[in-house]
C-alpha cells in the first residue's frame, strides 16, 4: 500500500500523458476516410456503407481522386499502400511506377554527360509505367470483398457527372495552364479557362474504367487502352511499348516495422524511403523525454533537425528498388549505429551537413502527391500514398483515356550528384535502368499502441512527406495534440542537403528563429508557404474514430 502511494504522483503523470487532448476533428463511431477532397471520401465511406471493406474503400478512393483531385489522381502514375488487418497482421503493396524497358543510365545526359534540364520532368520522356490500376486490382483480388462492379460503377458515374471545381483548384488549373497546352496542344481539355463552381466531366475516364470493370488489369494493360497509351507518350517522345505496360505487376512486400517507446511503427518499405528514414529518425530521437523539450521549441527543432540530417544522408546513398540494388537493413537499421550516427549531436550547436556528407543543392515545395487514410468497421486499416510526381505529372493528358500521365522518372537520380526536382541528390543505388522502380519518398504509415491500432497517418510533399509524417506521429504521441491540431500544427524540414531548416511561414516565432541561428541553423522562410498536407486518423481510447483533415487543402474526413 505505502509503495503504492509512493508511486501515486508518477502513476497519476503517466495516466495524464495518456488522456488525448480535446478532439478537434471529425469524430464517427465506427468507419472513416480522409483524402484531398469531399467527393473521394464520400463514395469511399459510401462503399463502407454498403458492406464494402477498408480494401474496398481503398479502390474506390484511388480511383475516383483521378477526377475529384487531377492534380495527383494517380491512374496514370502509381503509389504505396500499407495496411493493418483488424488481427494484426501487416503488409503493403507497391505500385510504383518503372522505368520502361528502353531506358538506360544516361537517358538524360547530353554528349558532355550534363543533365538536359526538363527532359525527365516534363512530356513523354518524364513518364514512368504507371502502376495504379495494376495495384488497385491486386488489392481487390486479395483483400476486397464487394464484386469490383459495385465498387467501380459509382465512380464511373461520378466521372460522367463530373467534379465542382473549388477555388483552391482554379487557381491551381490557371496557374498550370500555359503548361497545359504547351504539352498538350489549345486544343486541350485544360485549356480551360477554369473558374470556381466549373463543372469538369471526364467521359474519357468513364470508359476506361468500364473497361477495367469488364476485362480487369488487361482492360488497361493490354488491348485497347495499351495501346493508345503507348502510343500517346511515343508521340510525345517517350519510351513506353505495349510490351512495357503487358509486363507491369504490382509487388507485395513486407512494410518496415519498428518499436518507438511503446508505440509500434508501420511504414513502407523500398523502393520507398519512406519506412527506413523514420525508422533511423525515431531511433535516433528515442534516448530524448521530447514531451519535455514542448512541441516545436528549440531544443525539439534541433533534435528533429540532427536526426533527419543524418537520416537523409544515408536515404540518398544507400536506398533503391530493391529488386535491383542490396540495401544493408543490417546496418543502417542497427541500434548501435544509429546511436553513433548521433554521437557528435549537441544541443549547443548544429552539425554541419557537410560534415555529414557534402553538396549543395535547391529544393522546390510542393504538394502534387495525395495521401488518405481508412479505417472500417471491423478496424481493417489502410494508409495509401500515390502521386503522379510533379502537379498534374508530366502535363501531358490523354484526350483519348481521361487522364493525366505521371513524370516519375524524376525520381531517378540522372546523375550522381545532381539534384532531382525536390533537391534530392541521388547515388548509383538509384540509377536509371530498364524495369526498375525509381525511389521514392512515400510514407504511408500505420501506428499500433499496446497491440491495438492507433493512427493511421501520410502526406504528399516530396522530400519533405518524410518529416511531415514524423512530426505528425510527434505531434499525438509526444505532444498529446488531438489528430485534427497535429495535422494542422507548423511544420518544419531538413533533408541534410540543402544544409536548410525550412519553416512554414505562420506558426514558429522570431524568437526561436533567433535562438537557432545563434546555434548554427540556417533558417529559410520563403521556399515553401505549405509542408505536407496530411489527411490521417486516431483510434481514440473509447474506440471512435477522430480525423484529421488538412486545413491546407480542400481536405475532408467522411464517415459514420
Ligand atoms: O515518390 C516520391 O517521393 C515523389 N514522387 C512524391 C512527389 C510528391 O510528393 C509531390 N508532391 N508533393
Amino acid at each position: 500500500m505505502r509503495r503504492l502511494i509512493l508511486l501515486l504522483p508518477f502513476i497519476l503523470f503517466i495516466n495524464c500523458k495518456q488522456q488525448p487532448a480535446t478532439q478537434t476533428g471529425l469524430i464517427t463511431e465506427k468507419a472513416m476516410v480522409v483524402s484531398a477532397r469531399d467527393e473521394a471520401s464520400q463514395l469511399a465511406s459510401d462503399i463502407m456503407q454498403k458492406g464494402g471493406n477498408a480494401f474496398d474503400a481503398m479502390v474506390a478512393t484511388e480511383l475516383s481522386l483521378v477526377v475529384a483531385y487531377p492534380f495527383a489522381g494517380s491512374v496514370g502514375g502509381g503509389g504505396f499502400m500499407v495496411y493493418r488487418k483488424n488481427n494484426g497482421e501487416v503488409g503493403g503493396i507497391d505500385y510504383r511506377e518503372k522505368a520502361p524497358l528502353a531506358a538506360h543510365k544516361d537517358m538524360y545526359l547530353d554528349s558532355l554527360g550534363n543533365v538536359i534540364p526538363g527532359m525527365s520532368t516534363s512530356g513523354g520522356t518524364a513518364v514512368g509505367v504507371p502502376g495504379t490500376v495494376a495495384g488497385v486490382l491486386e488489392v481487390h483480388r486479395k483483400f476486397g470483398k464487394l464484386p469490383l462492379t459495385d465498387i467501380i460503377n459509382p465512380i464511373i458515374d461520378f466521372a460522367n457527372r463530373g467534379v465542382v471545381v473549388t477555388e483552391k483548384q482554379a487557381k491551381r488549373l490557371e496557374g498550370y495552364r500555359d503548361q497545359f497546352i504547351e504539352a498538350n496542344g489549345d486544343g486541350t481539355k485544360f485549356a480551360g479557362p477554369f473558374r470556381a463552381g466549373d463543372t469538369i466531366k471526364y467521359p474519357a475516364y468513364a470508359k476506361t474504367l468500364q473497361k477495367i470493370v469488364e476485362e480487369g488489369r488487361d482492360g488497361f494493360y493490354k488491348g485497347e487502352v495499351a495501346q493508345k497509351l503507348a502510343a500517346f507518350v511515343q508521340e510525345n517522345g517517350g519510351l513506353i511499348t505495349e510490351e512495357d505496360l503487358a509486363k507491369y505487376e504490382a509487388v507485395w512486400r513486407d512494410p518496415i516495422v519498428f518499436d518507438y517507446k511503446d508505440i509500434k511503427i508501420i511504414s513502407m518499405s523500398p523502393p520507398s524511403s519512406g519506412g527506413v528514414t523514420i525508422n533511423q529518425m525515431f531511433k535516433m530521437m528515442e534516448p530524448y523525454d521530447i514531451s519535455k523539450f514542448g512541441h516545436n521549441s528549440a531544443k525539439t527543432i534541433q533534435l528533429f533537425t540532427e536526426a533527419s540530417r543524418r537520416a537523409y544522408a544515408d536515404r540518398n546513398y544507400f536506398l533503391g528498388d530493391p529488386d535491383f540494388v542490396d540495401i544493408p537493413y543490417n546496418m543502417i537499421l542497427d541500434d548501435e549505429y544509429l546511436q553513433e550516427r548521433m554521437a557528435n549531436f549537441s544541443f549547443d550547436k548544429a552539425t554541419l551537413s557537410s560534415k555529414v556528407s557534402h553538396g549543395e543543392v535547391e529544393i522546390i515545395e510542393s504538394a502534387q502527391t495525395t495521401h488518405f487514410s481508412i479505417v472500417d468497421s471491423d478496424g481493417n486499416a489502410v494508409s495509401v500514398t500515390s502521386t503522379l510526381n510533379g502537379g498534374y505529372g508530366s502535363k501531358l493528358y490523354s484526350e483519348e483515356l481521361g487522364f493525366f500521365l505521371n513524370n516519375e522518372m524524376d525520381d531517378f537520380s540522372a546523375k550522381p550528384g545532381v539534384p532531382n526536382m525536390f533537391g534530392l541528390i541521388g547515388a548509383e543505388a538509384n540509377s536509371i535502368a530498364p524495369e526498375k522502380r525509381m525511389l521514392s519518398s512515400m510514407t504511408p504509415t500505420i501506428v499500433e499502441k499496446d497491440g491495438e491500432l492507433y493512427m493511421v497517418v501520410g502526406t504528399p510533399g516530396g522530400s519533405t512527406i518524410i518529416t511531415a509524417v514524423a512530426q505528425t506521429i510527434l505531434n499525438v504521441y509526444e505532444f498529446n495534440l488531438s489528430m485534427q491540431e497535429a495535422v494542422n500544427a507548423p511544420r518544419f524540414h531538413h533533408q541534410w542537403l540543402p544544409d536548410l531548416v525550412i519553416f512554414e511561414p505562420e506558426g514558429f516565432s522570431e524568437e526561436l528563429k533567433t535562438e537557432l541561428k545563434s546555434k548554427g541553423y540556417i533558417i529559410n522562410e520563403e521556399r515553401t508557404p505549405i509542408i505536407g498536407k496530411v489527411d490521417a486518423i486516431r483510434v481514440l481510447p473509447n474506440g471512435k474514430l477522430e480525423g484529421g483533415a488538412d486545413k491546407r487543402g480542400d481536405d475532408t474526413a467522411v464517415g459514420f
